[in-house]
């Protein structure tokens, strides 16, 4: 396992035989595989880091929105969606138990968010169900980002909000290795060719820590 330190200093981990060779071209990165015993680390290490909030306090959210946080692990981001929505409806998906039932632990059931198993290929809402869909520091996890990429099209409603977060880490790409989505160019590239509008980049910074939010917009 190699341990990367990326220049905002958030510390990544590779696994080698993730580099080797991928077959699968709809991956999004040499990929990371997610099961329970890291989802653990993670939830220590990582489960509420500065991203979430970053991301939540950047994005444009208002009281009745219905949000869907893909790849929500451990809900940090849900949590702080759902003061904000507070007359709306917060959904968490993650295709890992471990976090699910980390991120149903910690919040409090009084509050409008719904931790379901699920992954982006497979999301388990409705057609035209949401209004704004996020994915921190998700994306690249995603097995198949092209069919990911079509379900949240499936799941937005028209002009649905679309908010990719990813820590800054070289400046340019988000510290995940090779693959289509290395940059975020690359990521605006299969937005537009996936059909989304409006797309616009913009960083957030805040001491040592910093993310890329890319934006767009459902037809
Ligand atoms: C780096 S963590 C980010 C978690 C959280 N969004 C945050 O920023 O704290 C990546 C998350 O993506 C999830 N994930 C992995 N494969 C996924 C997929 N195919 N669809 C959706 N989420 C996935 C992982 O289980 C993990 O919780």
């Amino acid at each position: 396992m190699h341990r990367f330190e990326s220049s905002l200093g958030r510390i990544f981990f590779f696994i080698d035989c993730m580099n080797s060779n991928n077959n699968n071209h709809d991956a999004s990165s040499n990929q990371f595989v997610w099961n329970e015993a890291n989802a653990l680390w993670y939830a220590e290490e990582y489960g509420d880091h500065i991203s979430n909030d970053l991301t939540i306090k950047n994005i444009e959210l208002n009281p009745n929105d219905i949000i869907l946080d893909i790849g929500c692990g451990t809900g940090t981001a849900a949590a702080l969606a759902s003061k904000i929505c507070h007359k709306g409806k917060i959904y968490g998906i993650d295709p890992i138990e471990t976090m699910i039932n980390i991120a149903l632990k910690n919040i409090d059931k009084a509050l409008n968010v719904e931790f379901i198993l699920g992954s982006a290929e497979r999301i388990p809402l409705d057609n035209k169900s949401v209004d704004k869909v996020i994915a921190i520091n998700s994306i690249h996890h995603w097995k198949d980002y092209k069919k990911g990429l079509l379900e949240v099209n499936r799941v937005l409603k028209s002009d649905g909000l679309f908010f990719i977060s990813n820590d800054i880490v070289n400046n340019e790409d988000c510290g995940h290795g090779t693959g289509p989505l290395k940059t975020n160019k690359n990521i605006m590239d299969k937005l537009t060719n996936a059909g989304f509008t409006g797309i616009r980049l913009q960083d957030y910074i805040l001491e040592s820590d910093g993310i890329h939010i890319i934006q767009s917009r459902k037809v």
